[in-house]
């Protein structure tokens, strides 16, 4: 903690507000909370950076931020990745000041320092100036500075603003087989972002969205509204002998039963990290798309290529940044802004070597779904909006998830299982949270 940070906040026990089956409400209420979870979870996680399609070539970068710092993913001359704090080592100005572009060097706008693509300075206007200073090239301070950590998994770029920690893998655990099998289900075994980005505000904490995405005993309800009406719509309106169109396939499921989404499954690792669904999803019943099928099977053979498809898995939250749904290849990435404010992008992957219909349909679903301005995405807006103000109130101080606490089934070493239904994803979620708060050395 920075030492005026320290001297103005009071002493927050961050152990006693987590317990196993039930949540202190200051966690997603206290902004002391907030400030002491970037810098003990989002200062020391790997945090998602961008993908490495965005930075395919020298010069290219992507701005992004890490725990509100500004940071830059960019490609060096040298075609290595570095991700550097997006800050002129000179009076503090962000070198860059938009999202994505391709540069030579980056020079800051304000007095015209000048930084090669690895953040080594390379001219300062009038450099006699600083002769005899102790600051000028050479001098480390006087480069960008490099985030402590990043790597790379399948294309998907991490870093974490921790020098220690495990190593990328070791902290991605049994998550990655969703990353494998996004990458997988590409009959070229490579994504790329396309379709552009969706940034949806939300009026509420960043911990709400990463539980609401395993949480499979709200989309029967919060989404009465849209999918269900949907449904009655193409009922009494669409001719029955012709297939739905594709938004009536993707604004359905939402409103399975009960029995459904118990049967989806929900899976939890170390790290806070899990996945829900599996054998099936809402995501299943999709129709085929047959071009996309014969390329597969021309790139992987028959077998292999069933095994890819019959993984159908619906929400993997790589904890606390990233969520994404190989099946339908796209991605949210968690962006907290203060404790009663987040930002959720909304990402779409190209499969490279498939047919347009797919990239059209991952566009399509974000469109419906997670759009500020549609229909599945506000519902749950609005139920975050509703938690953050229901829990200001001193009616109860804890917030429950006792739904089949003490029947996690431990299927693996470190590999938790429990039906759809259960409160596991939460469990398992504060698990790691504690893990981080409470103990500063070591993160889990
Ligand atoms: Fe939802």
């Amino acid at each position: 903690m920075g030492a005026l940070a320290g001297a103005t906040m009071r002493h927050i026990d961050p152990g006693a507000l987590v317990e196993n089956d039930r949540v202190h409400r200051s966690v997603y209420t206290d902004p002391e909370v907030f400030e002491l979870e970037m810098e003990r979870i989002w200062g020391k996680a790997w945090i998602f950076v961008g993908h490495e399609s965005q930075v395919r070539e020298p010069g290219q970068y992507f701005a992004t931020s890490i725990a509100r710092q500004p940071i830059i993913l960019v490609r060096d001359n040298n075609g290595a990745l570095q991700v550097l704090f997006n800050r002129c080592a000179h009076k503090g100005a962000m070198l860059v000041g938009d999202q994505c572009g391709k540069v030579k060097e980056l020079r800051c706008c304000y007095h015209g320092w000048r930084f090669d693509l690895s953040g080594t300075l390379i001219s300062i206007p009038l450099e006699k100036g600083y002769d005899c200073t102790g600051f000028g090239r050479g001098d480390p301070q006087a480069n960008l500075q490099r985030a402590p950590r990043w790597a790379s998994y399948r294309g998907f770029v991490f870093a974490s603003l921790s020098e220690e920690g495990p190593d990328l893998i070791s902290w991605l655990g049994g998550a990655a087989s969703s990353i494998d099998n996004m990458v997988d289900r590409a009959p070229e075994g490579d994504l790329e972002v396309a379709g552009g980005v969706l940034r949806f505000e939300h009026d509420s904490n960043w911990k709400f969205f990463v539980e609401n995405l395993n949480d499979l005993m709200h989309p029967m309800v919060a989404h009465q509204s849209s999918s269900l009406t949907a449904r009655s719509l193409a009922k009494k309106m669409l001719p029955p002998d012709r297939p739905p169109p594709a938004a009536i396939e993707i604004l359905s499921p939402f409103t399975e039963s009960y029995g459904f989404f118990d049967e989806m499954g929900l899976h939890a690792f170390d790290y806070g990290h899990g996945y829900s669904g599996g054998k099936t999803s809402i995501h299943a019943r999709y129709s085929d798309i047959p071009e996309y099928n014969r390329r597969m099977e021309a790139a992987y053979g028959k077998d292999r290529t069933a095994e890819i498809l019959a993984v159908n898995r619906h929400n993997t939250v790589i904890y606390p940044s990233m969520t994404i749904k190989g099946a339908i290849q796209t991605m949210r990435v968690v962006k907290p802004v203060a404790v009663n404010k987040t930002i959720i992008e909304s990402w779409t992957f190209r499969l490279k070597g498939a047919p347009d219909e797919l990239l059209r349909r991952s566009i399509l679903y974000c469109n419906l779904i997670n759009s500020s301005a549609n229909l599945v995405g506000p519902d749950d807006q609005e139920a975050y909006w509703r938690q953050q103000c229901g829990l200001e109130s001193v009616a109860s101080e804890w917030v429950s998830m006792h739904r089949d606490a003490g029947q996690d089934e431990e299927i693996a070493p470190g590999h938790f299982y429990a039906k759809g239904s259960s409160d596991l994803a939460f469990r398992n979620q504060y698990r790691a949270w504690r893990g981080y708060m409470v103990d500063e050395g070591s993160p889990q």
